[in-house]
């Protein structure tokens, strides 16, 4: 697919419901006592890889518009099944947590991607739990035969919000209290989550504490618009002269949403309108106007959590900023759907930017102007096919995307969007 350079973006939408909310959400609705009510679910091929997961567990889900029921089955009452979690990292990660202490033998399969990405990080710490988990050479297949689990304190040796995500759900069957020290702040939506499902949860700035409930009741989650499904427009608007756009609804919880500090000190022109609660998480509207012009920064280890979905997208934020931008402590990057340094960095080279990778993250030296573009591969991840499509916007000639379907992962209407929001006429220089 080729994605022509616009002359500005233009227009106030949402975006879909967020992925790492949804996922939960219908994880903790499988176990719920009761029913459980999600509105306004992200539709994507990893939520249904989670639905159907749930479904095949034993818990009955209704769909109807943008709602689903969960019929929970209870805090154990998960049945034996093999679940193929297609590219979804967040269920393969946080489901061993959950089935660690139910009963019977559960096998977790993966597509091509997921099956090559790091499982021990989970296994080790349930393990330690008292979990029986084999794992195929440290990655999926895995086999987890349910039994009795005692508590742990935690400390993660990566800043990782699945594998802290596994550890807390594997503490709701086990005896004693659970904590999880983290080395960075990661998002908190499981936590939150187990509060508002009536756990008794103790957040600290640097751990996280829960004590096993006799069973948990969710009721309802309302599901705000996924910021990171929002990041590609957030920076498409900042770059491309001319634009203002709004997006409407968007979770705006403080551990995702780090790129809009970096964008603060870049010089991005970025505002946030009626902010308020939904359920347990923050929300609010979007307002981006293009920048006048960004200046390059350096992204610590510390705040790498808070965007490391959004890495791939600064990078372009990088390459059209005055100066040198570095990223630091995100060799993270490397275990995601692909690894993210190399893909990134190629996909900057490829339409005409100065960048390198390291070990542990990557450079770019910017460029105040358009970049020229070129043919970007995706190689099959949807953070880099949505890069190559904010790039072939922002760029001189446009820019074609390899295997660009693969955004349907966490944004199946991704492009028509984009598509609504380009304006073509007008000054592309
Ligand atoms: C996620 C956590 C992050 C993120 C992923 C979703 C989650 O992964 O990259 O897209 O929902 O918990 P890590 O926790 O492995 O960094």
């Amino acid at each position: 697919m080729k994605i022509e350079p616009a002359a500005s973006l233009d227009g106030h939408f949402a975006v879909p419901g967020d992925k790492s909310i949804t996922h939960r959400a219908l994880l903790l609705g499988a176990v719920s006592d009761g029913d459980t009510v999600i509105r306004g679910w992200g539709r994507s091929a990893d939520t249904e890889s989670t639905l159907a997961a749930v479904r095949a567990l034993g818990a009955e889900v209704g769909e109807g518009g943008d709602q689903l029921t969960v019929q929970g089955v209870g805090l154990r009452g998960l049945r034996p099944a093999e679940i193929d979690c297609g590219n979804a990292g967040t269920l393969a990660r946080l489901l061993p947590g959950l089935l660690a202490f139910q009963e019977g033998t559960f096998t977790l399969t993966g597509d091509e991607s997921l099956s090559a990405r790091p499982m021990e990080r989970v296994a080790e710490p349930l393990r330690r739990m008292g979990a029986h988990i084999e794992t195929t050479g440290g990655r999926l297949p895995l086999v987890i035969s349910g039994g009795p689990l005692v508590a742990i304190d935690y400390e993660l040796p990566v800043a990782s919000a699945q594998v802290k995500s596994a550890v807390l759900l594997a503490g709701l069957g086990a005896t004693g209290r659970t904590t999880v020290i983290e080395p960075a702040p990661t998002r908190d939506h499981t936590e939150l989550m187990l509060r508002a499902a009536g756990v008794s949860v103790s957040s600290r700035p640097s751990s996280v504490s829960i004590d096993p409930p006799e069973s948990i009741h969710l009721g309802s989650v309302d599901i705000p618009g996924d910021f990171s499904s929002a990041a590609p427009f957030i920076v498409a608007a900042t770059l491309v002269p001319e634009s203002r756009i709004t997006i409407h609804d968007v979770n705006l919880n403080p551990r995702r949403t780090g790129l809009l500090q970096v964008l603060d000190r870049m010089g991005g022109r970025v505002g946030i309108v009626a902010r308020r609660r939904l359920g347990v998480e923050q929300v609010g509207d979007i307002e981006v106007r293009a920048a006048e012009q960004l200046t390059a920064t350096k992204i610590t280890s510390h705040e790498v959590p808070a965007l490391v979905d959004e890495l791939p997208l600064f990078g372009l934020l990088a390459a059209c900023a005055r100066g040198e931008s570095w990223v630091y402590g995100a060799g993270e990057l490397r275990h995601k759907e692909t690894d993210r340094i190399e893909a990134l960095v190629d996909a900057l080279r490829a339409i005409g930017v100065r960048a390198k990778a390291h070990d542990e993250g990557f450079s770019v030296v910017g460029v105040p102007t358009r970049p020229r573009g070129g043919r970007i591969a995706s190689r099959g991840d949807h953070r880099i096919a949505m890069l190559g499509a904010v790039a072939g916007l922002v760029s001189r000639e446009g820019v074609t995307i390899e295997d660009s379907e693969c955004v349907a992962v966490s944004f199946p209407g991704f492009f028509d969007l984009l598509d609504q929001l380009a304006q073509r006429t007008g000054n592309l220089v």
